[in-house]
């Protein structure tokens, strides 16, 4: 299989710990602070690499601090990194995260450099270099939608991942192998609604190829016309859930690229992603194809 190429955003998450979240105009004193390299395009870019595939990474990050740690941690992971853009116009994407003693958190994502990458920069990459294309809706939703038809057209097997949910161009599910949304954001996608397995049936009467839904503990299941496959979630003892949709399309783009058939695919994407629920952390928490091939056998 032809290399996998990941189109999509790169963040530098700053998680402080508080012990309740301040209100407005209001100042409290953070017990901790971490900071965790995340983005949904970069977790997944991530994700696939740490198992041993080939993987490149579309996307952008500004000319600062955070844009250098970025590229280095990305370089000492092996990803492919000819498209990437550094840019001055833009910070690199940040998240400002505050997690209070129950767990409830405040969020503030500045896209910054993410909100950069154009189509410009999508008809830089040749597509008919890669075999599978994996992409989200962290970056403008007009390269994602060019992007993809131009991975389709170059025959590439594509993989969409509609987070954050957003609602897709029926032109665009028709070129989609796999959609993979969570459950919620596969309400926020059907048009219909109704019962799950009303919007199952809209997807694929949309021309969507394979519909996979993770279903957090439950693991995931897969629907297309060839008949559906479900896979449980190995039982892990959960520490941090962040990141875990993206590091099970990540596996899950990995595992085609190794050559596996799609129940096995779906079982290591499982695997990986519930491994990366015992740690803190989304990128900090992915492992190597040997861990996911020991839980996932
Ligand atoms: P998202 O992070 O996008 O909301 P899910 O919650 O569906 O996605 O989780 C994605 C995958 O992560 C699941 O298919 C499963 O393999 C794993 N996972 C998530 N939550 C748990 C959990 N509580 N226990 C075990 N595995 C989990
Ligand atoms: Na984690």
């Amino acid at each position: 299989m032809k290399p996998i190429v990941v189109v999509g955003s790169s963040n530098t998450d700053l998680v402080a710990n508080v012990e309740r979240l301040p209100g407005e105009g209001e100042t409290v004193m953070g017990t901790s602070m971490s900071k965790f390299a995340g983005g949904k395009g970069a977790n997944q870019a991530v994700a696939a690499v740490r198992t041993g595939a080939k993987v490149a990474f579309v996307g952008a990050v500004g000319t600062d601090a955070f844009g250098d740690e970025t590229v280095q941690a990305f370089e000492e992971d092996g990803l492919d990194l000819r498209f990437l853009k550094r840019t001055e116009e833009a910070p690199s994407g940040t998240a400002l995260i505050c997690v209070d003693q129950n767990g409830r958190n405040q969020i503030v994502v500045v896209p910054g450099a993410n909100g950069l990458v154009g189509t410009e920069q999508i008809d830089s990459v040749d597509f008919s270099e890669f075999g599978i294309a994996v992409f989200q809706h962290e970056i403008p939703h007009e390269a994602v939608w060019h992007g993809l038809k131009k991975a389709h057209a170059a025959g590439c097997i594509t993989i969409l991942n509609p987070a954050p949910a957003a609602e897709v161009p029926a032109e665009i599910l028709t070129m989609l192998d796999y959609l993979v949304p969570n459950e919620h954001e596969l309400k926020i996608i059907s048009e219909k609604g109704g019962s799950f397995e009303e919007m199952v049936e809209e997807m694929l009467s949309k021309g969507v190829k394979n519909l996979i839904v993770t279903l957090g503990a439950e693991g995931a299941a897969c629907f297309s016309r060839d008949g559906n496959v479900a896979v449980p979630a190995p039982d892990v003892a959960v520490k941090d859930t962040v990141g875990a949709g993206d590091c099970f399309v990540g596996v899950f783009a990995a595992s085609l690229y190794k050559g596996c058939d799609l129940e096995q695919s779906l079982r290591y994407a499982a695997a990986g992603a519930s491994l990366s629920v015992t740690k803190v952390g989304a990128q900090a928490s992915y492992v190597g194809w040997d861990e996911i091939e020991i839980l996932a056998a």
